[in-house]
């Protein structure tokens, strides 16, 4: 199975894409490491904690890592996650602790014990840790195998602004580092992710399969009325979970190679993922950025796995 290193600022969508990482036996989380996103670090660390006992696997190290950009304050996104971050659901308090040492340190440190491209990244938060870890330990760019990011738009334009999609948005510099980085890359833009919208029979299904199933309905049911308002789209699009999926079975999934920079000084377009699909720029390709899915085969795969867990 492949290994993987989560990093994610939860978030119901970040949860469901843990929870779906956690049910997949083609994958062996290593461990999450938690940023400041959707919420402040104080609401995600405790998230990811409350999302391992939730699926049984308090044995899980979480690892607490930066709680703002590397040169910005922190944007953060109640209106769309909640005061918590996770609302929808009330979670337990989560009794297990944080796993000692910051997730920088846990990102550097297992790049260099594990084998060379045997670890893939799967972030999907802002992507301050995984800079950051990069910046401080140039040495782990080569061992890292795969990073497959939720994050940017292009032709589905922004979220946050109109030209800029949270996770690339928060912390752009962090994003340019990583795109600049050389290692292979997969991006979950919102042109995908967008078209992984749940229905209401798909949650209604989810909500009669015990436990886990309910607090996943009613995440994505607190999730869905932003975009219901704010789009007017049925659906709560999935972003997060499309990293796993495309890992367990990329089939789902259609993109290009191309070349993709980051807007870090725009007046406008700040954070904007500049995706050269038609490759005009003669720059080369960096990232295979996805934009069509299977959506029925995803919900398919989500209902089996979280069925299972
Ligand atoms: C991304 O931002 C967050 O709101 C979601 O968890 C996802 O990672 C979507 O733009
Ligand atoms: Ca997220």
């Amino acid at each position: 199975s492949r290994k993987i290193i989560i990093d994610t600022d939860p978030g119901q969508d970040d949860a469901v894409a843990i929870l779906l990482a956690l049910a997949s036996p083609e994958l062996e989380v290593l461990g999450l490491s938690v940023v400041a996103g959707n919420v402040p670090l104080a609401h995600t660390e405790r998230n990811a904690r409350a999302i391992c006992e939730l699926a049984g696997r308090a044995d899980l190290p979480v690892h607490a890592g930066c709680d703002a950009p590397l040169s910005r304050p922190l944007v953060t996104a109640e209106h769309v996650h909640g005061k918590t971050g996770l609302d929808g659901v009330t979670l337990p308090e989560p009794v297990m602790p944080l796993a000692p040492g910051h997730a920088v340190d846990f990102l550097i440190e297992t790049l260099r014990r594990e084998p060379a491209g045997t670890v893939t990244l799967v972030p999907i938060g802002p992507l301050t840790n995984i800079a950051t870890a990069f910046q401080r330990a140039p040495d782990i760019v080569a061992r890292v195998q795969d990073i497959v990011l939720m994050g940017g738009a292009y032709f589905e334009v922004g979220n946050i602004t109109p030209a800029a999609e949270f996770n690339i948005y928060v912390d752009p510099e962090a994003a340019r580092i990583v795109l600049a980085s050389g290692a292979p890359m997969t991006m979950m833009p919102l042109d995908v992710t967008h078209k992984a919208l749940t229905s209401r029979s798909w949650v209604e299904g989810m909500r009669a399969m015990g436990r886990i199933g309910q607090a996943v309905a009613s995440w994505t049911d607190f999730f869905e009325r932003y975009d219901r308002e704010k789009y007017g789209s049925e659906g709560a699009p999935l972003h997060d979970p499309c990293t796993i999926a495309w890992l367990i079975e990329p089939g789902l999934f259609a993109g290009r190679h191309i070349n993709v920079e980051i807007e870090t000084k725009g007046e406008y377009t700040l954070g904007m993922t500049v995706a050269d699909w038609w490759r005009v720029s003669g720059r080369p390709a960096n990232t295979n950025f996805i934009r069509d899915i299977d959506a029925k085969g995803f919900f398919d795969l989500l209902t089996r796995r979280l069925g299972d867990l």
